[in-house]
């Protein structure tokens, strides 16, 4: 990968940064594109040897402006469930529409293209773990704008003869993020005698670090024996969201203490259990996840230098 020219939509997120961080030790040759909308300067400034263009991916004449690419990873999406219900168009454009250009980006540039889905395209699945060949169920907006989005990619593949690797991920955690495991430990450090839990507490969730997917994003860009595959990324367990809370009180010493409420209600487009088959990832691209989920807490936890 050190002579490619890599471009990473998204790249000033949660998991472009850590996958930009990574890559910036392979390749001197890395763009990060990103409009900043969700992202953060600062993910970009912290890859200094990066090259930073500000711009959205519906716009196709910025794209077309960054030189010829050899490898586009495709993070930059809109990635907010209940969002994707009160406003699907937006979702759809920048989803659906978005993918398409960068595909078309790919195809001027006969770029190789990994593609970040989710595991929102299995919706509500009734097959545990669930693999890849559960098919597309989704149950949200923003998951059937990811099924969309993969659908292009395989169009392209297919038609154009363009490289793909669609990868779906669980729930991904890690510092810099943004999600459940954060919000638990913003509302502890503020008030250390309550935590209330959004929605029902019974939602179960698959969560996987990011280090873990940036290993497989780099062994799937990497090769080009993957084409035309789809891979599951998530540790392959599942724990619901209470029992989350309990493993952040007790690593937290706060297990006698913090009385546990539910809202008791989900919100639109959620979904009960997310518990994926690796098996696929861990034959063909020789994938083991490293990180624990206590482990990681304890590293989140020791970043934000939270002590109660
Ligand atoms: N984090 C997870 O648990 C998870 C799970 C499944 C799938 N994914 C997928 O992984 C990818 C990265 O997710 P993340 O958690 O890092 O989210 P994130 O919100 O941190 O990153 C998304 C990035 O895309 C950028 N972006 C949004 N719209 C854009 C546009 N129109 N043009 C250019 N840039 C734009 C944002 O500014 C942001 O930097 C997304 O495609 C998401 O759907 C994430």
């Amino acid at each position: 990968m050190e002579e490619q020219k890599v471009l990473v939509t998204g790249g000033a997120g949660f998991i472009g940064y850590h996958l930009c961080k990574k890559l910036s030790t392979i390749t001197n040759n890395l763009t990060i594109y990103d409009d900043l909308s969700s992202g953060k300067l600062e993910n970009v400034t912290d890859v200094s040897s990066a090259n930073f263009v500000k711009g959205d991916i519906l716009d196709l004449k910025t794209l077309y402006s960054l030189p010829k690419q050899d490898l586009i990873y495709h993070l930059a999406a809109q990635v907010v469930v209940p969002y994707s219900m009160e406003n699907p168009l937006i979702d759809f454009e920048t989803n659906a529409k978005g993918t398409v250009c960068v595909l078309e980006k790919a195809r001027k540039d006969d770029a190789k293209v990994v593609f970040a889905s989710s595991a929102a395209v299995y919706g509500n699945p009734s097959v545990f773990p669930t693999p890849e060949t559960y098919g597309f169920h989704p149950f949200s907006c923003y998951g059937l704008s990811k099924v969309v989005g993969e659908e292009y990619c395989q169009m392209y593949r297919e038609q154009y003869g363009l490289d793909v690797v669609i990868t779906r991920f669980a729930n991904v955690y890690g510092l810099r993020c943004h999600g459940v495991i954060h919000d638990f430990l913003d509302k502890l450090a503020k008030n250390p005698d309550k935590l209330e839990i959004i929605g029902t507490g019974k939602q179960s969730r698959d969560f996987v670090h990011v280090s873990d997917v940036v290993e497989a994003l780099l062994t799937v860009g990497d090769a080009d024996k993957f084409n035309g595959e789809t891979y599951n990324l998530g540790i392959g367990k599942t724990i619901n969201i209470i029992e989350l809370s309990q493993l952040i009180l007790t690593i937290l010493g706060l297990q006698n203490r913090t009385v546990v409420t539910t809202t008791n209600q989900s919100w639109q487009g959620d979904v009960t259990k997310i518990w994926f088959d690796n098996s696929k990832a861990k034959k063909e691209l020789n994938w083991i996840p490293q990180v624990t989920l206590e482990d990681s807490i304890k590293e989140v936890i020791a970043d934000r230098k939270i002590s109660i």
